[in-house]
């Protein structure tokens, strides 16, 4: 048991970070109530932190755990190069997973007098916040029809008692809901924190798009079968080797307002009515450790992971794409920068018309040529400055469909697309952009000299 308590989960996630030398911990005493999210947002949300000492609870807690790019590699067994390749595959290649008898979850079972906001230490993010919200998540359900596994981060408002609100922004849940609505029956869900980041990145397909069970998209991207236990309230299965897991149902009958919350963009969001959850059990390990996002960007990362993916391939398709990236500053969805190696003049203008055409977050999309490091702003902005004539390079188209997490957006319901072709001519006229270089900088000992 001891090994596999290693093995999968954030307990395994934690053992790794430590070896890697990338885990802080804090000893001093936070108020989970605005100090806690500080603390992480003060990081970026790129800093894992255990925090040990949290007012008014004996529960330990962990932040910023999936928010760096290179860390999230280093979880996942994989390279810049190759996070494309690993999603694809494991999205073609679904493996089964291994129901267990049992599991360290199951090591204590509340089932009576749940009192969520007793129980567990959660935080309070912004001075406007509704209450207090449960932002890492993984919220799990079952296609009746179908016996597959969904799961994906949702935020969790704490209604009082064993009471929240589920915000769902995704079509299929929200059909699910509505068909069960018509059927006057309840959607039996579960909560998992305290989980891994293979089983973050599962949680963050598309059903709707791809029709996959996510736990098996799991144990395809960890490489081996992601174990599971049987809940104790509801028939749906949760890792065996995870921090807590919340049962329950969403009534068909009932919502509650929701909101406001800060949310990802860094304002607050609507309010709204949305459904809720009754807990009927609380799972949790001994000695839980309880997972905690700061609500802009932390988890957003795995989210721009797959949109990575997913636009690699829609300009794949027309052209030789190189890299993708989806930025930070975009919030993992509305910016985008895309080099290629142009072969024929107009892959430019192609490559922006399939990423805006392929989603309906993306807003502004620059194309480069392959010679300029897209990680790098300094560098794409170089490439605006001197490979852009706007009157020729841009292209501004108005009022598409957009998102409803970019404020401006909200103005008018629409969003206006745009973009930048930063790419240089193809033939003869192009060798007048090519980099000066120096013979020999790439070899450089820097140690050498100082
Ligand atoms: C940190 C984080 C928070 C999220 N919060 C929500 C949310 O509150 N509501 C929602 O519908 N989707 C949210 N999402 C997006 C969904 O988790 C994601 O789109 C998922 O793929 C949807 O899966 P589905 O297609 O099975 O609905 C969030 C994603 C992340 C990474």
């Amino acid at each position: 048991m001891r090994n596999k308590v290693e093995r999968q989960m954030l307990r395994s996630t934690l053992k790794k970070l430590e070896a890697m030398g990338k885990l802080e911990v804090c000893n001093v005493e936070v108020n989970p109530e605005y100090e806690l999210g500080a603390v992480l947002k003060y990081y970026n949300n790129e800093r894992p932190m255990l925090f040990n000492r949290v007012k008014n609870s004996k529960i330990t807690v962990v932040g910023g755990l999936y928010g760096s790019r290179e860390i999230f590699y280093d979880l996942m067994d994989t390279t810049h190069e190759d996070r494309i390749y690993q999603l694809m595959n494991a999205i073609a290649n679904p493996k089964p997973t291994k129901l267990l008898k049992d599991g360290p979850i199951k090591e204590n079972i509340i089932t009576r007098n749940i009192n969520l906001p007793k129980l567990l230490p959660i935080p309070k993010f912004h001075g406007d916040d509704s209450s207090t919200f449960i932002t890492a998540g993984v919220m799990i359900i079952k296609d009746p029809d179908t016996g597959k596994t969904f799961t994906s981060v949702r935020r969790f408002q704490i209604n009082g008692g064993n009471k929240i609100s589920v915000l769902i922004a995704s079509a299929m849940l929200k059909n699910q809901i509505e068909a069960l609505r018509k059927g006057n029956k309840p959607l039996e869900m579960a909560v998992v924190l305290g989980y891994d980041a293979p089983y973050l990145l599962a949680s963050q397909l598309s059903s709707q798009l791809y029709g996959v069970d996510k736990h098996q998209i799991d144990s395809a991207l960890r490489g081996e079968a992601l174990e599971l236990v049987k809940c104790h309230t509801v028939d749906l299965e949760v890792p065996a080797y995870c921090e807590c897991v919340l049962e329950g149902i969403i009534p068909p009958d009932k919502s509650e307002v929701e909101g406001p919350f800060g949310e990802l963009m860094g304002y607050y969001g609507g309010v709204a009515p949305h459904p809720i959850m009754e807990v009927t059990a609380v799972l949790h390990r001994n000695n839980p450790i309880f997972q905690v996002a700061f609500p802009c960007r932390e988890e957003h990362f795995s989210n721009g992971l797959v949109r990575e993916m997913e636009l690699y391939n829609d300009i794949k398709r027309l052209m030789d794409v190189k890299d993708v990236h989806i930025t930070m500053g975009g919030g993992y969805r509305f910016h985008a920068i895309v080099s290629i190696h142009k072969k024929n003049k107009g892959e430019g203008k192609t490559a922006i018309l399939a990423a805006l055409g392929a989603n309906k977050d993306l807003k502004h999309v620059v194309i480069v040529d392959e010679d300029i490091d897209i990680f790098n702003p300094d560098a794409v902005e170089g490439a605006i400055a001197t490979r852009v004539q706007a009157s020729k390079d841009m292209v501004v188209i108005a009022s598409a469909v957009g998102s409803g997490l970019d404020p401006s957006h909200l103005l008018e319901k629409a969003s206006d697309k745009m973009g930048i072709d930063a790419t240089k001519p193809v033939g003869e006229i192009g060798k007048g952009f090519e980099m000066a270089k120096i013979p020999g900088y790439e070899k450089i000992d820097i140690s050498k000299y100082l």
